[in-house]
């Protein structure tokens, strides 16, 4: 069986990290073994690199912080994404490079059309399955993410930041319906566990 990959996506306190572990139980419970990952990290080299970009002491050019992304995920792709897929695994994974085009590039105002080319030569062209958008009100995430009182370097960028990387998100969603799955983040938690597990559920079975 070929594998599965899927992508979660969406702005700062979404609450996709928990549906992430609800979907990989539920996959699990039905006898699969996902590989369950995220970024920037996931690998020893990328775990360094997130450390550099979360960090509040730096304050890299937003070139720097694409470059360093972009590093980060070479690494997932190739050590950890695709030798999963290779032996058929589901892979989950929490952010891919739809993030960079949103927050890069909405967010930081580069060029998106550089961003694509750096994303290509990053993962040689491996686009997921499947990606889940948590859509929420950047304000209502922001204060989500507040009341958690864990803010990295770029949660604490204001709001209309965030509101531009939610307006990118929505233009990527809109622009690839086959691929995207926009999950209001702000519904129920078991309402939005039903939505992904039934769209993971067609996926899989169109796969066999
Ligand atoms: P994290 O605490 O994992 O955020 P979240 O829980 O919201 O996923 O921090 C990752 C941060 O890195 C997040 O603010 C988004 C940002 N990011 C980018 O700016 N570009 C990218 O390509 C990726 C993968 C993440």
């Amino acid at each position: 069986m070929p594998g599965l990959f899927l992508t979660f996506e969406g702005g700062e306190g979404s609450g996709k990290s928990t549906q992430i572990e609800r979907l990989a139980a539920r996959l699990r419970s039905r006898g699969l073994d996902p590989v369950v990952t995220r970024e920037p990290g996931g690998t020893p080299l990328g775990d360094r690199i997130r450390a550099l970009l979360l960090d509040h002491a730096h304050r890299p050019r937003p070139e720097t912080e694409a470059f360093l992304l972009e590093a980060s995920r070479a690494e997932l792709v190739a050590h950890v994404i695709r030798p999963a897929l290779a032996a058929g695994r589901v892979v989950v994974c929490d952010r891919y490079d739809d993030s960079t085009l949103a927050y890069q590039g909405g967010g930081r105002g580069l060029d998106t059309d550089v961003l694509r080319a750096m994303n290509r030569f990053a993962t040689g062209g491996l686009v997921p399955d499947l990606t889940f958008l948590f859509d929420v009100d950047p304000a209502v995430g922001l204060g989500r993410r507040a009341g958690a009182g864990d803010a990295n370097r770029l949660d604490v960028e204001p709001e209309p930041f965030h509101r531009r990387v939610h307006d990118a998100y929505r233009a990527l969603a809109g622009r690839d319906p086959a691929r995207w799955v926009v999950v209001d983040a702000a519904g129920r938690p078991d309402a939005i566990e039903q939505a992904i597990a039934a769209a993971v559920e067609s996926k899989l079975a169109a796969a066999r």
